[in-house]
């Protein structure tokens, strides 16, 4: 009797897929930048106003808002009055995950609102999860991308992974690149396509795809599609749509190396950004210049941050990996 022959069928569950076996590549390593910490300033699209006690003061657009964070344990530097201010107030779970409620403490606001980065109109949104739709911090790379695409001087591929509501696809494709865009999220692929037309960039070539990251990621490698450009931005944990768990600490190595195979001959950058783990950027830092090992270029690495407009306190955000192409 083999192995197998006794087990009812009717019991049987699925096998997980196969992991993805890795080694590590030969040849040298990619020269290295760090600690890199690039900073979003104050700007007329968006300025943390201030922070402390465990919250943060934002201007998203027309809109004063309070949401929970856990960094910030130093004082406000504003009095309450402006505080009080706000337009609205997250309250409920400060976990990053955690599901609340808003509060207009003046008039009760719609849902969404218009929303502009470096002019690009997009729709901020009141979500459960706290969010708005937009993570102001990832600026810095949105800017950095854009100068290599409009520098290449020739077609640009770009992948944006776990894209969420589309920024990054929509100043990918401003500057010219064809991009392709992936997220597990319905609701977010939705308000992405919604910003592709106030954005007034419905002509430009964007792939709006539901799926899981990894799942999108192997299926391009055996298909022998390539890219120049892949941003990733993963959770610490996610889900698929059919409900593929990701777990940034197992499945990140995975998805590197195959963000590798699927470059193409002339690649130009892969961004990574991590947040909500317990790790520093030397874990990332490390993995990327490994996964890049042979391809020379530079792994350039550090935090996100939002510099604050009252006291011009720093408030970390993330962290970030990147190889840049020499
Ligand atoms: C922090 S957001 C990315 C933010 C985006 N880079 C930006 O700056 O606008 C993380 C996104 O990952 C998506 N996600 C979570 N698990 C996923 C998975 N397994 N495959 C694809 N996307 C996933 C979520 O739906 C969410 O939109």
């Amino acid at each position: 009797m083999s192995a197998g022959a006794d087990r009812d069928p009717r019991k049987a569950v699925a096998e997980p897929a196969p992991r993805r076996i890795l080694s590590r590549r030969k040849g040298a390593l990619p020269e290295e930048n760090l600690p890199l910490i690039m900073e979003v300033a104050p700007n007329e699209d968006y300025a943390l106003i201030d922070s402390g006690a465990g919250r943060k003061l934002e201007q998203y657009g027309p809109y004063r808002i309070v949401r929970p964070e856990g960094q910030a344990i130093w004082q406000p530097a504003l009095g309450a009055k402006d505080w009080e201010n706000a337009d609205a107030v997250f309250t409920g779970d400060t976990d990053e995950e955690g599901m609340g409620r808003w509060r207009f403490p003046g008039e009760p606001l719609g849902e969404t609102w218009p929303m502009r980065h470096d002019g690009i109109d997009y729709l901020g949104r009141f979500t459960s999860f706290r969010h708005v739709g937009v993570f102001p911090e990832q600026a810095s790379h949105w800017s950095h991308m854009e100068r290599l695409i409009r520098s290449a001087r020739r077609p640009v591929k770009v992948l944006n992974l776990f894209g969420y509501t589309g920024l990054a696809s929509l100043v990918a494709a401003r500057a010219g690149a064809e991009v392709t865009h992936v997220d597990a999220s319905r609701k977010a692929i939705g308000w992405a396509r919604e910003n592709q037309e106030i954005a007034g960039l419905a002509d430009k070539p964007i792939r709006w795809i539901c799926e899981d990251a990894m799942k999108f990621a192997e299926r391009e490698e055996r298909r022998g599609n390539a890219y120049d450009i892949i941003l990733l931005d993963p959770p610490a944990y996610g889900r698929g749509p059919k409900g593929e768990v990701w777990q940034l600490f197992e499945d990140l190595p995975a998805l590197t190396d195959i963000c590798r195979t699927i470059l193409t001959p002339q690649p130009l950058a892969v961004v990574l950004t991590a947040y909500s783990i317990r790790a520093s950027f030397f874990a990332i830092h490390a993995l990327m210049r490994d996964t890049f090992t042979g391809l020379g270029g530079t792994v350039e690495s550090g935090e996100l941050v939002i510099r604050e407009k009252s006291a011009g306190r720093a408030l970390s955000t993330s962290l970030f990996s990147r190889w840049v192409a020499a």
